[in-house]
């Protein structure tokens, strides 16, 4: 039998009881290259299994297919997960378009769009998943907080917003979830949004924990290990000089791991819990995998505790990464906050 993970309570009191490590599915529709369908199934299932029970899509992930991929294992599950949705990437049948939309119309039609989509009446956790800086987040929080009202939405949360901005929206609604990448790699949210977030009591889901896969190891050379499809392909860190520089930075990972007869993904998944303690924070980090055997290696790295001197070794990783998160970083919390 499975070892269940342990539980945390999402936003502070008031709020579901959730795994302490939730499941990303955007991968299952876009992004790492094609699934095979009955496997990211079984991938669910041992989610279930495993006490992860935070399910995260959005509205954008492969143009609504992915809520809609969803939809079976959410009617069959309703009462045992905590189901979390995004609204404000727009997208069209042009699939390269992007948008971001944060005014109130288009909240009111998107949530509309993954209610159908997730065949759900409520969503349990809804995000805003980019921050449009033009649109007051008076007006996008107030959209959000009528639908907890009209009963569409449960709690709120917010993606990739500064500690300033997560403030300020907090004073419109109390925000639950704050989801901005967290990694080994990816350290700017420990800049503002991780010290709001403790002080507010709001629960941090990193996302990307895994660096899109980077710090498990499997993806070094990009040019091998990803396929032409693979967004990945297109990412700083993943191309050419970085990707073989950044590869080089895993050497205390994987020495780690080898210590606690783990994997680098284990590794770097008790990372961000225990940086996370750090800051006198919740975090439930939602890697992302389409494989059974691998879900429940991630969930395993739950019961890792690294030693203060193994924190110390990868303590100066991330500031020698090369290359950015994203090719445009203009739409990242960190933008605006510099
Ligand atoms: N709010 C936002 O703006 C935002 C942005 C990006 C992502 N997200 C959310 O965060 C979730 C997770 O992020 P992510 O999927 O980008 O990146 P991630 O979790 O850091 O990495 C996912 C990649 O790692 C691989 N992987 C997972 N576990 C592994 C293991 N134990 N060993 C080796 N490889 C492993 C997966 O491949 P396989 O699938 O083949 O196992 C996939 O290629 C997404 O699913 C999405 O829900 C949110």
């Amino acid at each position: 039998m499975t070892t269940r993970i342990d539980t945390v309570r999402l936003g502070g009191q008031d709020g579901p009881e959730i795994g302490v490590q939730g499941f990303g599915a955007m991968g299952i529709s876009e992004f790492y290259g094609d699934t095979d369908e009955a496997a990211a199934r079984d991938t669910l299932d041992a989610a279930l299994e495993a006490g992860v029970t935070l399910i995260d899509t959005a509205d954008a992930y492969g143009r609504g297919a992915n809520e809609e991929f969803l939809a079976p294992f959410v009617a069959a599950h309703r009462d045992e997960i905590t189901l979390a949705t995004k609204f404000a990437i727009e997208r069209t049948d042009d699939p390269t378009y992007r948008g971001i939309r944060n005014d109130r119309a288009y909240v009111r039609q998107a949530v509309e769009g993954s209610l159908r989509r997730l065949g759900v009446e409520t969503i349990d956790l809804y995000y805003m998943h980019r921050r449009d800086p033009s649109v007051p987040l008076a007006e996008s929080v107030g959209a959000m907080a009528e639908l907890v009202q009209e009963g569409k939405v449960k709690h709120l949360g917010l993606s990739e917003v500064t500690g300033a901005e997560l403030r300020e929206a907090y004073a419109v609604h109390p925000i639950a979830a704050l989801q901005s990448e967290w990694s080994l790699f990816s350290r700017d949210v420990e800049r503002s949004a991780v010290g709001a977030a403790a002080e507010l009591g709001v629960t941090f889901v990193p996302y990307s924990p895994l660096g899109r896969g980077f710090l498990t190891g499997s993806f070094a050379d990009a040019s091998k290990d990803l396929s032409d499809s693979d967004f990945r392909r297109a990412q700083p860190r993943f191309s050419g000089e970085n990707a073989e520089r950044n590869a080089a930075l895993l050497a205390p990972v994987h020495k780690i791991a080898a210590a606690h007869g783990a994997t680098a993904a284990q590794v770097a998944l008790a990372w961000v819990q225990q940086r996370a303690q750090v800051h006198g924070l919740t975090v439930v980090p939602i890697p992302g995998t389409r494989k059974r055997s691998r879900l429940l290696e991630n969930a395993a790295a739950t019961r890792i505790t690294l030693t203060d001197a193994e924190l110390a070794d990868l303590e100066p990783i991330a500031a020698q990464v090369a290359g950015d998160r994203y090719p445009d970083m203009s739409f990242t919390a960190v933008a605006r906050e510099a």
